[in-house]
């Protein structure tokens, strides 16, 4: 079964293909991205109209791209996988109505997957994919969850963010430094410059058992110590790298400890580490180092597939749509807030 793939749910459109009848990484026969990272700057964040309004320019294109790259035409797609959610509203639709217009064109079925299962499961698109069960961290800039993976669909939430979430810290944390949007690489960047010992950021929900996650009180912390730099005419570049490096360390102690602590739980020895953050190279470092330490092993998607991408989408679409499911009678899902 040749799936068409497609991801609309925040400021990226990304379109793939994937074919059934091979597995893991070779399945995938195209995949194409447009990041409109660089339109929504000017702004410091997402804004939701532009957004669904440049998913609607980018889509087609995006598709016919794949296509071709492929070598392939629509006739050849035997069905369609979209993002229903969860993710912005009218970014959704657009996914969702094209997948649909073109599903009932073409008379193959259709399916709406949730974007943190495509997250969830892009690790298996490499050639060394991991097998189930294992352990996920899922950190984006929406999400950051501890879920024990037992096979496709069958997962338990063993922690979450009872506030914000991982990426979402790390762009707060950077607008608070004056970098631009999006501000986990860029905290990530400046990070490297500072010094690791100037200042020590809690490390939240640590010192008590359990696998839920807190941080809005490291940005409350951060900005503090910004501040408090600044009212004492110290926050120079060196006094700025050392927050972000403070702030980073933070961040990766408290979600190193909690998988630490998953892996124990479970007794799994694989890891999979997802979305966005898991582009960070302390994080990947420190993990390694823990995997090593209980013989267990780390498993990443590859870089452009940590963030938003239509592959992940084509994938999970395409094992569900296989197994026959598809959306009832035919209607179109999006759900902004999707558990
Ligand atoms: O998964 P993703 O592309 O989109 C969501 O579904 O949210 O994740 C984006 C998030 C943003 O918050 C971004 O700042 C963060 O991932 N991010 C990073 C890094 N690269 C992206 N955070 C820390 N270090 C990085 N290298
Ligand atoms: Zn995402």
């Amino acid at each position: 079964m040749r799936v068409l793939g497609i991801e609309t749910s925040c400021d990226e459109t990304g379109v793939a293909l994937y074919d059934t009848s091979r597995s893991g990484g070779s399945g995938l026969l195209a995949d194409a991205l447009y990041s409109q990272i660089a339109m929504h700057a000017d702004y410091g964040g997402v804004v939701p109209e532009l957004a669904s309004r440049d998913h609607t320019r980018r889509l087609l294109p995006l598709i016919e791209q794949v296509l071709s790259d492929a070598g392939l035409t629509r006739l050849d797609i035997d069905g369609i996988a979209y993002t229903a959610g969860p993710g912005l509203v009218g970014a959704l639709m657009v996914g969702a109505s094209t997948a649909h217009g073109m599903a009932r064109a073409l008379g193959v079925p259709v399916l709406g997957v949730h974007h943190m299962e495509g997250h969830l499961l892009a690790p298996m698109l490499e050639d060394d994919a991991p097998a189930f069960p294992f352990v996920a961290l899922l950190v984006s800039g929406g999400h950051t969850q501890l879920v024990e993976v037992k096979g496709l669909g069958d997962y338990a939430l063993l922690g979450e963010s009872v506030d914000d979430a991982a990426g979402e810290a790390f762009d707060k944390a950077a607008k608070m430094l004056g970098l631009a949007y999006p501000g986990g690489p860029q905290v990530a960047r400046l990070a490297e410059q500072g010094d690791p010992k100037r200042f020590r950021f809690p490390r939240p929900m640590t010192d008590r058992p359990g696998l839920d996650f807190s941080f809005s009180g490291l940005k409350t912390h951060t900005l503090t110590a910004i501040r408090q730099l600044e009212t004492a005419g110290e926050l120079d570049e060196q006094a700025r790298a050392d927050v972000a490096r403070a702030f980073e360390e933070a961040v990766v102690d408290t979600l190193v400890i909690k998988c630490r602590r998953a892996l124990d739980q479970t007794g799994l020895k694989r890891l999979v580490v997802a979305g966005g953050v898991s582009a960070n190279q302390r994080l990947r470092e420190r993990l390694a180092l823990e995997c090593e330490k209980r013989q267990a092993k780390a498993y990443y998607p590859r870089g452009r597939f940590c963030t938003d991408n239509g592959a992940m989408i084509a994938y999970v679409g395409a094992q569900r749509l296989a197994a026959g499911e598809q959306d009832n009678d035919g209607v179109m899902q999006a759900t902004p807030r999707w558990p």
